[in-house]
């Protein structure tokens, strides 16, 4: 399965939310292939935040080598399931994708684990650094709860698909 992870500028919640959930489903192993993008394309080609980055070697996970690519239409045909961290983000993916937005691949990261909630992780950009520990633990939860409710679905034979 191929998991996009969509933010505004692809800097600072959605690469973290790879980097969890790449460390998870190696440890679980769970064959997933994860990615992420940002709608605005403002800082393409950049390195995580550095708090981004640093709230992730605290826990172990290295991002740094992860680089800002903006969201495209044509991600709906290149990936399975396409989350956005925040209601707002899903908006500008349904604008930037029009005729590609497929409501069948597209969901908000944290309705899997509060389902129907509506949630956003909130953008630590305009924060201080507890904002990154927060949303830490929220992509934490959330990529636990994903794990749990897609393995649950699945027989042992295709847990791998
Ligand atoms: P992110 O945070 O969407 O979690 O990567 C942001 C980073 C940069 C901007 C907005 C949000 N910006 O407008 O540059």
């Amino acid at each position: 399965m191929k998991i996009l992870l969509v933010c505004l500028g692809n800097i600072c919640r959605s690469p973290l939310a790879e980097g969890i959930l790449k460390q998870k489903a190696l440890e679980r192993n769970v064959n997933w292939q994860i990615e992420s993008a940002g709608t605005n394309g403002l800082h393409n080609g950049e390195a995580p935040h550095h708090l981004s980055q640093k709230v992730a070697r605290k826990h172990g996970i290295d991002i740094s080598t992860q680089l800002s690519r903006q969201f495209l239409a044509s991600d709906f045909f290149a990936f399975d399931r396409i989350y956005a961290m925040a209601n707002d983000v899903m908006i500008d993916m349904k604008r930037i994708a029009g005729q590609q937005f497929d409501s069948k691949k597209a969901f908000l990261f944290l309705d899997e684990l509060y389902p129907g909630a509506a949630m956003d992780v909130k953008d630590p950009w305009y924060g201080d650094e507890d904002g990154y520990d927060e949303v830490f633990e929220q992509l934490n939860l959330a990529s636990d709860a994903l794990i749990k409710n897609y393995v649950a679905k699945q027989t042992p034979s295709n847990q791998h698909a």
